[in-house]
């Protein structure tokens, strides 16, 4: 069981003294250390990450590989640059580049994920108005996570976003998403009763944007759905936008999560766990797209930061030398494997396991089949003071996204923490 110090009692009551309640919401744990896939608190209690800072660290934390290239931009010493250029950002552009497929040929560097499905809207937008003045709007499903920015909030379609904002872009239109238990899904049919509802015609549209997988539930769209996507976008000249921002880098046991579809996007947004920890993201994709805004009109003050940059280009390295994307893969049938086993186990309670690779997402019910938000949290909890921490959504699901280099020891106790969780407050 985790101890709590008075040290953490009183960070905690300061936090919620000085700190925005938007901010809070994750498993009260204080940080101190965390290497590999090993979180340290300041009390030294440990616990096996099954987060990986919310898909940041899919190097594990603190690669050795990271902390030099870090400490080689500090030592010179080179904080910052502006849009001046350092070497640390050619470096990083130019393996990126060359490691992802040759229809990426350019890419935008910015800070956070949101920046990037911004960058990506601007793109798309600019894109359209260029073919024809009227072709801007955008297709983005309903539920969508691409950040908190008003672009990508919009993108989300929900209802209670609309009620701050105060007003919807008229040119962002909802799918719902193909969810497993809505029956049959037919891209074809959903996409006709959208355009004669707004009555759209397809040539205006300038992009659809796709979350690779709905984040809350990892659940992946059916490969023929996102097919049915692409052959719609090429007939009509639509760009084919991937949100790659949590579901890149490995995670799913391929590079980017788009490749399960196999389909070819315009444009992919990347973040998270591109740096391993410091701050980059950003959207790659043809010259012809990402030079269509005039030189220096998308500028932004932290973009292509030398930290970040030096960090990206060790995380890249680290990914092909060490084989991550097949580490995913494998580590990833064994967590699948057993999570099957105990949603078979506790079937009353467990509705679905999604994901893919290393990224899994637990549903939970109650008895009548109605999903149980609460015993998701129990779960999270239980296994927080067990020495295991998940991804507390806040809803139905709990999900699981370890480092990728974690072993496959540690992650098959930390499996069985998550069955004895389950046991412990399904059974008793
Ligand atoms: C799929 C996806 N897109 C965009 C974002 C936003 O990224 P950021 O929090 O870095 O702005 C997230 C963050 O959770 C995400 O999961």
């Amino acid at each position: 069981m985790a101890r709590m110090s008075n040290l953490e009692d009183d960070i905690f009551s300061d936090l919620s003294k000085y700190e925005a309640r938007a901010m809070h919401g994750q498993l009260p744990v204080v940080w101190d250390k965390a290497e590999g896939a090993t979180v340290t608190d300041i009390s030294g209690n440990t616990w096996i990450d099954l987060t990986s800072t919310i898909f940041v660290a899919n190097t594990g934390h603190a690669h050795p590989k990271v902390l030099s290239a870090l400490r080689s931009v500090l030592d010179k010493p080179l904080l910052h640059t502006y849009t001046f250029t350092h070497e640390f950002r050619r470096n990083f552009l130019k393996k990126l580049i060359e490691s992802t497929p040759e229809y990426f040929e350019k890419a935008f560097l910015l800070s956070a994920g949101t920046e990037a499905t911004e960058c990506a809207i601007k793109l798309s937008r600019m894109y359209g108005i260029n073919i024809r003045k009227d072709k801007k709007a955008i297709i983005s499903f309903r539920g969508a996570m691409h950040g908190r920015t008003l672009g990508a909030e919009m993108l989300k379609g929900d209802p209670k976003s609309e009620e701050w904002i105060g007003y919807m872009d008229p040119n962002i239109h909802h799918l719902e998403f193909p969810f497993p238990n809505k029956g049959r899904p037919s891209f074809e049919s959903d996409i006709d009763k959208l355009l004669n509802l707004k009555k759209l015609d397809p040539k205006n549209i300038t992009a659809i944007f796709i979350e690779s997988y709905i984040g809350w539930g990892a659940i992946f769209f059916p490969k023929a759905y996102v097919q049915a996507i692409e052959k719609f976008a090429k007939e009509n000249d639509i760009l084919l936008v991937f949100d790659e921002i949590q579901s890149g880098i490995g995670r799913t046991g391929k590079f980017f999560a788009y490749e399960h579809y196999g389909v070819t996007p315009d444009l992919v947004c990347f973040g998270k766990g591109i740096s391993s920890g410091p701050p980059l993201s950003g959207v790659i994709g043809s010259a012809k797209i990402l030079d269509i805004p005039e030189t220096g009109s998308m500028s932004s003050t932290h973009s292509a930061n030398p930290l970040s940059c030096a960090a990206g280009l060790a995380t890249l390295e680290i990914v092909e030398q060490e084989k991550l994307v097949d580490q995913a893969r494998h580590k990833g049938n064994v967590l699948h494997s057993e999570l099957n086993r105990i949603r078979d186990r506790f079937s009353d309670h467990i509705s679905y396991i999604f994901g893919k690779g290393l990224v899994a997402a637990i549903i939970t019910q109650n008895k009548e089949g109605v999903p149980d938000k609460e015993l998701a949290t129990k779960i999270c909890n239980y296994c927080k003071s067990h020495g295991v921490l998940l991804v507390h959504t806040g809803r139905e699901s709990i999900k699981i996204g370890p480092p990728l280099i974690i072993s496959e020891e540690m992650l098959r106790k930390a499996i069985l923490i998550i069955e004895e969780a389950f046991r412990i407050m399904c059974e008793e």
